[in-house]
């Protein structure tokens, strides 16, 4: 059966009336544009409709009973947009639905169901309005000139009760779209669900929502989640779009401070990447992605950024593919060259793999590395320092955070003996020599690490700064001293104990990409490391970026580079 609708049926008034209500999603803009009556407008649209079925061999129900249903629900636009009556005949074959076919092309989000690009890349910038709330104009305006810049095709999508999207003359209205939209399983937007606007965890409860790799829910509340899966699944990352829309009420939740949207990038190879675009709802809207920076409607390339967060980096394990597109590059820059932060921020730098307490009571473990000439702390120690000393540039200061696994030097100089260690005799007693010197001293002991680090490196590694474990390290506004592996007054640390700061902070230490609130927590730079096998993982390799605004965002490797 041919399913293209044959035109012949259709009248060239139909089909303009038609094109421009799909655009619009308005009868009366159609009947105003085109000098009809609004009567009239509802007509066309009807037979058009008629002609659809009668092309596919449909015999199409009564005219009456047509025109008393509500046409825009035929055309994929909710009645909850327009205001319209309920549907007397509702569609379900999108097949014969008139506008599918016609719309894939041009339009994605008209599409619903689209495959990647056959080259390049497509661009989406997806953002969420409120019902009845403002319109954060600068941002909106910054949004409108990024996706034309960009070339991305830029949706609203609304959230909350049947009400008016405010429009008076910012245009927004023209962008409203709804219902599902997938692009070949690699990105879905969620447009089908309701969600409460004021829902503070909007992501909580969609874990079984996972056809894609990634979930865009249209939603003012910032939220990104890296979901629990089975290995084999691949990455699979829940988001949600963020407003343009102030909130109605203001309260003091940080996750409404912003108003944001996603940037949805795919690519012809079935990768993609997303990133919120955020501004502080109290501002005048600017925002960053990447070298663009957008302010005042008007795009300004090539600039730097403020910070970048890496992974956590468990040298030992450090994944050759994430170093080279995170520091070396190859035949495109290196991310940290392409985007010349000011601050680079390490986490986790030395796995301490060699004599990890957690291997402590694994003969095994061992064995193997008695075999492998492996298990020496000061040989992954140097190569750990050599690692930051190489990682220097002159545009930007390292920053290396506490962490639980540099603290493993302490545990073992504490716990392990050397009798029963000849690989590492010689190193644990001039470690422990140097460590009890620094209690004579009256240095507090969890200095040895950074101490033991500058002695192993060629040039004491100058430039990089060891944070203290009392010290805070700010950048715009955003804590980035904490790894996370604690919380207050010693307990271990934990997303809630983190949020209950109320402050903005970018952490490690879980592995697990992860913004809720104004907490974000980067990723790691391999997933596969040997205490986490199994064919189940929360992790992510991701870093976070930070920018002057204060916003930031998740950088996933996905697919072999981070954007
Ligand atoms: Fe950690
Ligand atoms: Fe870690």
């Amino acid at each position: 059966m041919n399913a293209r609708p044959q035109r012949l049926l259709i009248t060239p008034q139909q089909a303009a009336v038609h094109e421009l209500f799909v655009e619009t999603g308005s009868m009366s803009d159609v009947a105003r544009t085109l000098g009809l009556s609004q009567i009239r407008v509802r007509e066309a649209l009807v037979q058009y409709q008629r002609n659809v079925m009668r092309s596919h061999g449909l015999t199409p129900p009564p005219l009456r009973e047509m025109l008393r249903g509500d046409v825009v629900t035929r055309f994929g636009i909710s009645r909850a947009e327009i205001g319209g009556r309920p549907a007397k005949h509702l569609q379900s074959d999108p097949v014969i639905s008139g506008n599918v076919k016609e719309i894939v092309g041009r339009s994605v989000m008209r599409g619903r169901q689209a495959a990647p690009p056959l080259s390049g890349s497509r661009r989406l910038i997806v953002t969420a309005a409120e019902t009845g709330a403002p319109v954060h104009l600068g941002f909106w305006n910054n949004l409108q000139a990024f996706a034309a810049r960009t070339g991305a095709e830029l949706a609203v999508f609304r959230v909350g009760e049947v009400g008016l999207i405010a429009d008076g003359q910012t245009g927004l209205r023209s962008h409203l779209r709804d219902g599902l939209v997938n692009l070949a399983d690699v990105v879905e937007i969620a447009g089908d669900l309701r969600l409460a606007p004021n829902a503070t965890r909007p992501l909580a409860g969609l874990e079984r929502r996972r056809t894609a790799g990634w979930t865009v829910v249209p939603h003012p509340t910032v939220q990104l989640e890296t979901l629990s899966r089975v290995r084999a699944e691949g990455l699979k990352v829940h988001l949600t779009s963020g407003a343009v829309t102030l909130p109605k009420m203001r309260g003091a939740s940080l996750a409404r401070s912003e108003v944001g949207a996603v940037i949805i990038e795919v690519s012809n190879d079935g990768h993609a990447h997303c990133r919120h675009l955020l501004a502080s709802a109290d501002g005048a809207g600017d925002f960053q992605d990447l070298k663009f920076r957008v302010s005042g409607a008007s795009v300004f390339a090539g600039c730097r950024v403020e910070a970048l967060t890496f992974g956590d980096i468990h040298h030992a394990h450090l994944d050759p593919e994430v170093a080279r597109a995170t520091w070396k590059g190859g035949r495109s820059r290196s991310l940290v060259d392409e985007l010349r932060p000011r601050f680079m921020v390490f986490h986790d730098v030395c796995d301490f793999e060699a004599r990890n307490h957690h291997h402590a009571a694994d003969p095994h473990k061992r064995f193997a590395q008695l075999v492998a000439a492996g298990g020496d702390v000061r040989r992954e120690m140097a190569a750990s320092a050599a690692f930051l000393g190489g990682t220097r540039r002159k545009f930007a200061r390292s920053v290396v955070v506490g962490s639980n696994h540099d603290l493993a030097l302490l545990r073992w100089l504490r716990e392990a003996d050397f009798r029963d260690d000849p690989t590492n005799a010689v190193f644990f007693l001039e470690a422990s020599l140097a460590l009890y010197k620094r209690i004579e001293a009256g240095r507090p002991v969890d200095g040895i690490f950074e101490q033991m680090m500058r002695h192993l490196a060629a040039d004491e590694l100058g430039g990089v700064r060891f944070l203290k474990p009392e010290e805070s390290f700010q950048v715009a506004g955003v804590e980035c001293a904490i790894h996370g592996h604690q919380a207050s007054d010693g307990r271990r640390g934990s997303m809630p104990l983190f949020e209950r700061l109320g402050i903005n902070a970018t952490l490690g230490h879980t592995h697990r990409p992860t913004t809720r609130g104004g907490i974000y927590c980067a990723g790691v730079c391999q997933t596969e490391l040997e205490y986490a096998r199994g064919p189940l993982t929360n992790w992510a390799v991701g870093h976070v970026v930070t920018y002057a605004t204060g916003a930031r965002q998740h950088l996933f490797f996905n697919g072999g580079r981070f954007f």
